[in-house]
């Protein structure tokens, strides 16, 4: 029987990097920015970030400071949700009711923060809205349009239009644009004997409100200039979207409405629709941004509106490399691609904290867009996020980078064995360092 002493295993084998890392931090909802919730209602937000296997989540003000709970009013429960209760106006705290929150999920790889999110609470507050009364001509158009104080604009909107109580149903000389106006056209005699009246809805306490009825004179046609009734100045509206621009006049004759974009007539394509209700452009895409002209001319004379369209792409970011792993003092190179704008600013974080350029430290590239970590040590391991944002908009990515102690070392070796010749078998060895080490047999034999 031979003893058979081997100091390595068999074949030259390159190990498998032992991991790929095993904890995870992911976001549930990145693009979670903006909550608004009724006053009578409260809100429970889950934590947008999560971990795997397990992660801490916590909450915090955009300033900085914890959160703690606050008896009936805050409260965040041990699964990493924010709940604001319901409240009456005596007990509000624009501090909590109305601030920007983050929320953050911490494990073993790291720590990654949410986009700040906006919570905002509204009150059911009493408003009203209105309809003015409207003049016309017959066979030309009248537009009524609904009033909502400013204060509320952002949460109401008109669900429909009623002439003399009874719901308008749009086509046949009744038109609702997008953006709630009521468009009347081939005005006749007979218009002038209804009222109309438009109903809004709360978009948060979903209480409807139904406005005054208005009513409409309706005059012999006299020849007259045209005169704009309806148009619109300046929007911005996402890449894929539609968007309907108005523009209708009045005017003896009745004028004619001719578009044009930056100076030219609108291209020939199935996207564009006119309507009465304006111009539409469906599944917008980015080269649809320009000055819109509208011009409405009879034989008295002619008018012109401009409005500006603004075509965004939502902001994207890819943080690249993705998770690495590698031996401390070398040089880790994280770059931040942004796509959707060419205007924004990039911010770094590591572990929530924002990176300091510092002798290892350095952020580089025409939007900083580029960080360097030079002789990185193991403190330096951790989540990595860049941050870009334009106006309101933000988008984030991130990286888990693990500072190792390259230097290799066997993790499972085998013992001493004794074999019988001409049987096969087989001896395992795993060693780990970073970057990954090569595994060399050799074999020796003592007869
Ligand atoms: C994420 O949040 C945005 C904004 O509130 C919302 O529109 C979207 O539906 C959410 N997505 C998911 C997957 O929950
Ligand atoms: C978190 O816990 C609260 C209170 O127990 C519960 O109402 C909520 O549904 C939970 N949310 C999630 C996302 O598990
Ligand atoms: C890059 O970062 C520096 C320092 O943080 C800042 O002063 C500068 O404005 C940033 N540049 C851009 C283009 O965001």
């Amino acid at each position: 029987m031979w003893l058979v002493t081997l100091l390595l295993l068999y074949s030259l084998q390159k190990v498998k990097s032992e991991d790929v890392i095993s904890t995870r931090l992911y976001f549930v909802n990145a693009s979670l920015q903006r909550v608004t919730f009724s006053s009578s209602v409260g809100v429970s937000l889950p934590c947008p970030a999560g971990g795997a296997p397990h992660a801490i989540l916590r909450w915090y003000l955009a300033a900085g400071d914890d959160i703690y709970d606050v008896p009936h009013i805050r409260h965040v429960h041990s699964n990493g949700t924010l709940q604001l209760y319901p409240f009456s106006p005596s007990a509000y705290n624009s501090i909590i009711h109305d601030n920007e929150y983050f929320c953050t999920a911490e494990n073993m790889a790291g720590k990654i923060r949410s986009p700040s999110i906006h919570i905002k609470a509204v009150f059911r507050e009493p408003y009203t809205v209105r309809v003015a009364d409207q003049r016309s001509m017959r066979g030309n158009v009248a537009v009524f349009k609904c009033l909502i104080p400013s204060a509320v604009q952002e949460y109401v909107s008109v669900v429909s239009w009623e002439k003399d109580t009874v719901s308008i149903v749009p086509g046949n000389r009744f038109f609702l644009t997008s953006y709630g106006a009521l468009y009347i056209s081939e005005v006749q005699k007979e218009d002038a004997l209804s009222t109309y009246r438009c109903i809004t809805k709360h978009k948060y306490s979903g209480e409807t409100r139904q406005s005054n009825g208005a009513r409409l004179s309706v005059m012999d046609p006299t020849e007259s200039t045209p005169t704009v009734l309806d148009s619109f100045q300046s929007g911005e509206v996402q890449i894929g979207h539609s968007v309907e621009l108005p523009c209708i006049a009045s005017g003896y004759p009745n004028p004619t409405i001719r578009w044009l974009k930056d100076g030219r007539p609108l291209p020939a394509d199935s996207r564009w629709t006119r309507r009465i209700t304006g111009l539409t452009i469906s599944d917008l895409r980015l080269e649809d941004s320009g000055n819109y002209i509208c011009e409405v001319t009879n034989s008295f004379g002619s008018k012109e509106v401009t409005g500006r369209l603004n075509v965004i792409e939502p902001l994207r970011v890819t943080l690249s490399p993705k998770n690495l792993k590698t031996g401390i003092s070398s040089t880790v190179i994280l770059s931040c691609a942004v796509q959707g704008s060419p205007h924004y600013t990039v911010s770094w974080y590591r572990n929530t904290e924002p990176v300091l350029p510092d002798q290892h430290f350095s952020i580089q590239g025409a939007h900083n867009e580029t960080l360097f970590i030079s002789a990185a040590q193991k403190r330096h391991s951790g989540a990595y996020q860049c941050f870009a944002t334009r106006k309101v908009q933000t988008a984030q990515d991130f990286s888990i980078i693990l500072l190792e102690d390259g230097t290799p070392r066997i993790v499972s070796p085998f013992s001493e064995r004794v074999v019988i010749p001409g049987e096969p078998f087989s001896l395992g060895c795993t060693a780990k360092g970073a970057p990954p080490p090569t595994i060399t047999g050799l074999w020796m034999m003592n007869l």
